[in-house]
């Protein structure tokens, strides 16, 4: 019986926690006071695994070129060619998986010689505790490397001030769809 009532307890606090945290302050004065108290702020460690779904030719493109240059079309590593992406971000590897969120960005590819893409691009929860936050990443990604690193460089929400580290390796890949398994590892307040 008692044992019940602490249950009761812990997932009725759990419920709470996940409300207060989905309704952060944004106005300008709540984010000062935010900012005042960070001295005395404590730090969190969060960690994600996630697939991340692009499909950058046939039917249902999430990542469509918007610019390349006119040399674009003879290099051999698409130097110049910059894709939009609205990408799921998943539980599992397959495309019917939950979704958890979106990467949405551009990354251009970036070098003469290797094939490697510059990233600017935001994971945008849209499930949770996390929902409505977002990080900020950037980062390169050469062809050339198992596993690429990309920066967590901030954040909105709960993630404000956030700072971490994103690994990227290709679980699948085909002539329309990569399939990128990501870690991501941040300190936030
Ligand atoms: C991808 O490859 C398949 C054959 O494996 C082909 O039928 C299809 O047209 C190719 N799609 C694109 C967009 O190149
Ligand atoms: C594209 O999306 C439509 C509608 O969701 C779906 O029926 C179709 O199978 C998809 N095409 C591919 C190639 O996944
Ligand atoms: C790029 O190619 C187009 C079409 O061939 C041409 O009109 C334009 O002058 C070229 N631009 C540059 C910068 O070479
Ligand atoms: C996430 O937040 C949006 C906007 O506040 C809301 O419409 C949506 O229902 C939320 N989704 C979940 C799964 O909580």
């Amino acid at each position: 019986m008692e044992k019940q009532m602490v249950i009761r307890l812990i997932i009725s606090l759990s419920i709470l926690v996940m409300v207060t945290e989905a309704a952060i302050d944004k106005t300008p004065k709540a984010v000062e006071k935010w900012f005042k108290n960070l001295p005395y702020a404590k730090q969190k460690t969060t960690k994600f695994h996630f697939y991340f779904h692009e499909i950058f030719a046939g039917d249902n493109e999430t990542a469509p070129v918007i610019a390349q240059a006119n040399i674009t079309a003879q290099s051999p590593t698409f130097f110049g060619m910059v894709r939009m992406f609205d990408n799921p971000l998943t539980i599992g590897p397959e495309p019917n998986s939950k979704q958890v969120g979106r990467a949405q960005g551009i990354h251009g590819a970036t070098s003469l010689t290797e094939i490697a893409l510059f990233f600017d691009f935001n994971f945008v929860f849209t499930t949770g505790p996390y929902n409505g936050s977002s990080l900020s990443v950037v980062g390169r990604v050469a062809e050339s490397q198992e596993y690429r690193e990309l920066q967590i460089i901030g954040g909105s929400e709960i993630f404000r001030l956030a700072q971490g580290v994103a690994t990227a390796k290709t679980y699948f890949s085909s002539n329309t769809t990569v399939i990128v398994e990501y870690n991501v590892i941040v300190r936030h307040y």
